[in-house]
């Protein structure tokens, strides 16, 4: 059987850790996909930088466009982020073009989702963005796959490694916020542009699609209510902390009688739940699912390998044909997000 062949637009951190995986686990994921996976063409910012990867032989596409459209490439890899162009028309023209992509992008499907899906639909490419939420940890599938057979009432819980580390660290160590900040930068957790992780927008988007997958809706982002973590300060995470809570930047999306509830906002958890042990760049996922015990998945949301691992399994999907529908079932079953109004809690 003839390889995948795979085209990347953007070769940042995770970008230049994919190709490294495709190279590394060559055998586990011929084994797993029934076919080789190879990388034929990049295109990136630049082209001079050391980026510690062989791209010998390897095609450099003059911009995205060209890459998604390239003849050779059955697979598009998009890991430049934003909800805008280059990103959008670029996995726009490779959808229409029959061709499967593979997204980290939570921006472009919170905002696009929906029409990026109809194209994938139409034209029988997959969409696949396990590495969008949640990084390494498969809470796509789990809701997408896993959850098929059960309805959910409730998904909720700590998306945003920025946020996270800063306010473990926050109250660990009495750092101010900007310290904590610049350090999340400097290790590669926050996004380019560090308010989308601490005024609460990147929790939003994921949510927006994790509430899509779980309730068969439209995704939604405009729907969510938003409110970050930048006004709070050490003084406010140890006062409490003296009345035996921690501060967590929670994505809570409900059931309700009225619709669909989904909010983001700074939330007091008693320091002995489950969810106030998730430390660090750590995130975690509950579902409530009809009549089973919640579901817990916990793991690394941020970084280059955690976000990494999880494009390279979308790509192996690809490569073994597996197609699913991206939101979890076809458009037109899709329902309008009915928005609940929002209580305070
Ligand atoms: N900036 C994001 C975060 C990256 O901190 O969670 C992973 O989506």
């Amino acid at each position: 059987v003839a390889p995948l062949k795979v085209g990347i637009a953007g070769l940042g951190t995770v970008g230049a850790e994919v190709v490294r995986l495709i190279e590394t686990q060559a055998r586990v994921l011929a084994g797993r996909s029934g076919r080789g996976i190879r990388v034929v063409a990049v295109t990136a910012r630049s082209k001079a930088k050391k980026r510690g990867i062989d791209l010998r032989g390897v095609d450099w596409a003059k911009d995205p466009m060209t890459l998604a459209t390239h003849p050779e490439v059955d697979c598009f890899v998009e890991l430049m982020g934003g909800a805008g162009d280059p990103a959008l028309s670029a996995v726009d023209a490779a959808l229409s073009a029959g061709k499967s992509v593979v997204t980290a992008n939570k921006a472009l499907l919170a905002k696009h989702g929906l029409k990026l899906a109809k194209a994938a639909e139409k034209h029988g490419g997959a969409l696949n963005f396990e590495a969008a939420v949640g990084a390494a940890i498969p809470v796509i599938k789990t809701l997408r796959e896993g959850l098929a057979g059960t309805g959910v009432n409730r998904v909720y819980g700590i998306l945003n490694g920025t946020c996270n580390y800063i306010l473990t660290r926050m109250e660990q160590e009495g750092l101010s916020f900007a310290e904590c900040l610049k350090d999340a930068q400097r290790l590669g957790y926050a996004e380019a542009n560090p308010s989308f992780d601490v005024d609460g927008h990147d929790t939003a988007q994921k949510l927006a699609i994790l509430a899509s997958l779980a309730f068969g809706t439209k995704v939604a982002q405009s729907a969510v209510y938003v409110e970050g973590i930048s006004s709070i300060a050490p003084e406010d995470l140890r006062a409490a902390a003296d009345l035996g809570y921690r501060v967590k930047l929670l994505g809570v999306a409900v059931r309700t009688a009225k619709g669909i509830e989904q909010r983001v906002h700074p939330t007091m958890v008693p320091k002995s739940s489950s969810i106030a042990q998730v430390m660090g760049v750590t995130n975690a996922v509950t579902i409530d699912g009809e009549g089973i015990p919640p579901i817990t998945l916990v793991g690394p949301g941020a970084g280059g390998a955690a976000t990494a691992s999880a494009v390279v399994a979308d790509i192996a999907d690809v490569a073994r044909g597996i197609r699913a529908n991206p939101f979890g079932r076809p458009i037109a079953q899709l329902r309008d997000t009915k928005k609940a109004p929002m209580e305070r809690h």
